[in-house]
């Protein structure tokens, strides 16, 4: 009986946090090109998300055993000063590349040229920060 009455609440509540955390998780919407948008979303879900964190914050599931720890794409300090172009780079050639650890892979191989420029667009979203050394 107890159950049948607490599982609608937890249900509500899941919903709820959902929700709540949406603007920060989701997609970010666009008018001209959300699916664009939601596309790269899903490519930083399955690609970065395991070290950046699935709420960009740079604690993903693998950040507690490495020995760098994974930048925190949500923080307009830390990213603001990076220029866009050492962002491309960074995920282009991996972290070395850039004078950065080498625990940051290189997904030049993996990704299109296009994808990473989106995924950089979509970073400067996240941390809702220019670059200083693109003004
Ligand atoms: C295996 C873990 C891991 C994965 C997966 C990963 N990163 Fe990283 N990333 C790191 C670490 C660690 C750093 C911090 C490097 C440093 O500060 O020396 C970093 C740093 C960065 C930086 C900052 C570079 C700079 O110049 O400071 C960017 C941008 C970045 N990652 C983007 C991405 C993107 C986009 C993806 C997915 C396509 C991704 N990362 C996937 C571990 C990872």
């Amino acid at each position: 009986m107890l159950t049948v009455r607490v599982q609608p609440v937890r249900v509500f509540a899941l919903a709820v946090a959902v929700l709540l955390a949406c603007p920060r998780i989701c997609a970010p919407a666009r008018a001209d090109d959300d699916a664009r948008w939601a596309a790269t979303a899903k490519t930083y879900n399955t690609y970065c998300a395991q070290c950046h964190g699935l709420n960009r914050n740079g604690k993903g599931i693998n950040a507690k055993s490495m020995a760098v720890q994974p930048r925190d794409h949500s923080d307009p300090k830390g990213m603001g000063p990076i220029p866009d172009a050492e962002i491309v780079k960074a995920i282009t050639d991996g972290g070395l590349s850039v004078n950065k650890s080498v625990l940051m892979p290189a997904w030049g191989k993996v990704l299109s040229p296009q994808q990473i420029q989106d995924l950089a667009a979509y970073i400067r979203h996240v941390c809702n920060c220019g670059s200083a050394a693109n003004h």
